[in-house]
């Protein structure tokens, strides 16, 4: 068990993974910071007072600043706007960049060796600004996607195959956007390559149901985006990294030549464990896999050079 777990935004995202982080004893602590008053501290005190129906002894604290949240091991940051209907996430640039942008200078000051989880949109680019806010090692910035597209893409296929979830294994990889890469040739069904259960055309709806699933929910909801997945997803990570279980896990990593690129954040396999990013996975890809993950690049780079620090 961690001594203190931060998630930064106590929305629908970062309340929901409070309440998982309690709920899976991940720590000791659980504070959550939000610059709205009344909120955190009310959120947290009723996620306290479900400790003992639900059983965890990990204590929920609401707050506006970071003092409570200092020394922290880990930070989950989930500030900032969420989508509108019609809006794509890069939509979010440049406001979601400021409030990401102070989060992080506060996380510098207060968690100085923490690992962040990034959750806040546009993923891939707000990963970018906590590794130039910070100046942490990449082994300690990761961001959320991959977990949270896969899991998308695996749900879908247990329901068209009428499997269980549990038998589904597959990797999506890329920037966390319309071109993300799910990897068809490492998805399997206990082992079991799934072009051999389903025929093209179906998989190629999958996929695309998968890369659109965000605004699937957007459209839905209409004044927010989905929060239940991405908190699961968050929550996925920690555990990872605070049971050092050695995961290996799609996520949003800085690249240093992996795949041949590098100087971004993009989604690839990566083992986690209690030092964060222990190492990031290469593995064998097919040309067209290979074409797509360099266009989802190309997507990630773009705004990047455009977000203002
Ligand atoms: C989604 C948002 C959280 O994919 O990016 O639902």
């Amino acid at each position: 068990m961690l001594n203190k777990i931060t998630v930064v935004g106590a929305g629908n995202v970062g309340a929901t993974t409070a309440q998982r982080l309690a709920e899976k004893s991940l720590a000791r602590t659980v504070v959550m910071v939000d610059v709205v008053e009344g909120v955190p501290q009310g959120k947290g005190l009723d996620q306290w007072e479900s400790a003992p129906i639900e059983g965890f002894d990990t204590r929920i604290v609401g707050t506006n600043g970071y003092d409570e949240s200092a020394d922290s091991d880990i930070v989950v940051i989930t500030a900032g706007i969420a989508r509108k209907p019609g809006m794509s996430r890069d939509d979010l640039l440049n406001t979601n960049a400021g409030i990401v942008k102070a989060v992080c200078e506060q996380v510098k000051r207060s968690s100085p060796k923490s690992i962040i989880i990034m959750v806040s949109n546009p993923l891939d680019i707000m990963c970018y600004v906590a590794k130039e806010v910070t100046g942490f090692p990449r082994e300690r910035i990761l961001g959320m996607a991959g977990v949270l597209d896969t899991a998308r893409y695996r749900s879908f296929l247990a329901e068209a195959l009428d499997v269980s979830v549990e038998d589904i294994q597959a990797m999506v990889l890329g920037g966390h956007g319309d071109t993300m890469v799910p990897l068809i040739s490492y998805t399997t069904v206990s082992g079991i390559p799934v072009s051999q259960l389903l025929d093209r055309k179906a998989l190629d709806a999958i996929v695309d149901r998968a890369r659109n699933g965000g605004a699937e929910i957007v459209k839905y909801l209409k004044t927010g985006s989905a929060y239940y997945a991405p908190s699961s997803a968050a929550v996925q990570m920690c555990e990872a990294i605070a049971l050092d279980k050695k995961r290996v896990l799609p996520c949003a990593a800085w690249l240093e030549g992996e795949y041949g690129m590098k100087g971004l954040f993009l989604g690839v396999p990566c083992k986690l464990g209690r030092k964060g990013l222990e190492k990031v996975l290469e593995i064998e890809l097919t040309s067209a896999e290979r074409v797509a993950l360099g266009k989802s690049a190309d997507a990630v780079r773009e705004p990047m050079a455009a977000v203002k620090l």
